[in-house]
């Protein structure tokens, strides 16, 4: 990525302005832009007022669930009777999801410094970073950054860790992180109580994803009316979000624009559409977790909170996976159910048993083998994952497979009666 970065005309550059810029990856660099202004505000404003802004901005989890971040800080204890911590979730494991490795290789500062104000709001005097273990170049660069920011003693009193995570999916989950963090196997914790309560070593605790507090500072800077005025379609989905792209475009990467903006200019305008004589078939808007929509409803979709589900999805992580008409459905579905199979802690019945016996019926079905049974069989395993385990993980395999057999049954249908050839699934 060259500098300066020339975002397309639709996009709305808050957090991407200075991707490709090296120089803002330095403290001085990141001071000469406005960079740690709005930490030092923070701190010399009452936590409270800090809270007050970042809910009134609207500004809402951008790991997936959409939780209204402010509203997730006042759940902490307003008394200080034991430590508060704040954990940032930069394991980034989700499919097709690039994003917050982004924030962290371009600018590192506006990630550090989000944290310290929301360590600020919530009273917490320890951050922990867990990052992705496969994150090496991200990792080098905020160490690096951190290592100047404390030096300068832009923090006070608050201390910031980076903790590098060993390449589980489960541990981008909020509970596992935690759990992987003390040093205990990646398994997510039966919730309540929630982190809030007995987080982090038991203590009082608030996770966000690395883009939620990357916003933070710019919100702060800005005002939240500013923020909250970022808003194409909905008023309960404010500011803009990152999209990674993937998949079967012309210009895959990421694009910065502001919620409620068309899916179809996303992948039309802004990604140059499909290849050279090619036609978008599905897309998967959220990360991999999501489920699927048809080209009709991928071509009606405002990507913001709302808009994702009114067409049939959620908006996730904002990993918008693309599929061509050159996609075997089946074969792409079976591949996610592999990752889930394999990433499962084994923990819930239904999610270990689940996921492995999904996959193997995909691959039956992709060898030829396949029963004119497996279509139900799946559909009922599926049930079975949804909404009764510890985490969602097993809910997230499920969503992409039901919606699969939904919208496109005609290419299981095809493998079961020998209409397509088997394709090889080693
Ligand atoms: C299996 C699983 C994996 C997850 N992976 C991530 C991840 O890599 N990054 C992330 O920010 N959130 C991830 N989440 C969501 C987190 O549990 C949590 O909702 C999020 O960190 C909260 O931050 P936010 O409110 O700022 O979005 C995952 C959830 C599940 C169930």
């Amino acid at each position: 990525m060259g500098f300066p970065h020339q975002p397309h005309p639709k996009e709305t550059v808050v957090l991407s302005q200075y991707f490709g810029d090296p120089d803002a990856r330095t403290y001085k660099g990141w001071v000469k832009r406005g960079g740690y202004e709005a930490l030092r505000n923070a701190l010399a404003t009452a936590p409270a007022a800090v809270v007050e802004q970042v809910k009134e901005s609207g500004l809402r989890g951008r790991g997936g669930a959409g939780f209204p971040t402010g509203l997730k800080w006042s759940f902490m204890p307003k008394a200080k009777t034991r430590p508060h911590y704040v954990c940032v979730n930069a394991d980034e494991s989700e499919p097709g999801t690039f994003k917050d490795r982004e924030i962290m290789r371009w600018t590192p500062h506006a990630l550090l410094e989000g944290a310290a104000i929301a360590a600020h709001a919530i009273q917490a005097e320890v951050v922990v970073i867990y990052i992705r273990g496969e994150f090496t170049e991200p990792w080098a660069i905020t160490e690096k950054a951190l290592a100047e920011a404390d030096a300068a003693g832009v923090f006070g009193t608050i201390k910031v860790y980076l903790h590098r995570g060993a390449g589980a999916y489960i541990c981008g989950e909020e509970t596992a992180l935690m759990n992987s963090i003390e040093g205990k196997r990646g398994n997510p914790r039966i919730k309540p109580p929630f982190p809030a309560v007995a987080g982090l070593f038991g203590m009082p605790t608030t996770i966000n994803n690395v883009e939620t507090l990357a916003a933070v500072p710019h919100i702060l800077n800005r005002g939240a009316a500013w923020y909250r005025g970022l808003s194409l379609s909905n008023p309960q989905s404010t500011g803009t979000k990152l999209f990674s792209v993937c998949g079967h475009v012309q210009r895959p990467g990421n694009y910065e624009v502001t919620l409620g903006f068309p899916l179809k200019d996303l992948l039309y305008d802004l990604c140059g559409g499909p290849l050279p004589g090619r036609t978008l078939k599905a897309c998967i808007p959220g990360g991999s977790s999501v489920p699927i929509l048809t080209r009709e409803e991928t071509e009606a979709c405002l990507l913001d909170y709302e808009g994702v589900v009114a067409s049939g999805s959620m908006l996730g992580s904002g990993g918008v996976i693309v599929f061509d008409d050159s996609t075997d459905m089946v074969y792409q579905i079976m591949r996610l159910a592999r990752f889930y199979a394999h990433e499962s802690c084994a923990q819930c019945t239904q999610c270990r048993e689940g996921t492995a016996w999904t996959t193997k019926i995909l691959e039956r079905i992709l060898a030829g083998q396949g029963k004119t049974e497996d279509l139900d069989l799946l559909l009922d395993l599926s049930e079975n994952m949804t909404g009764k385990t510890i985490c969602v993980l097993s809910d997230s395999c499920a969503a992409p497979i039901v919606s699969g057999i939904k919208k496109f049954r005609g290419e299981f249908d095809a493998y079961l009666a020998g209409a397509r050839s088997p394709v090889p699934v080693g």
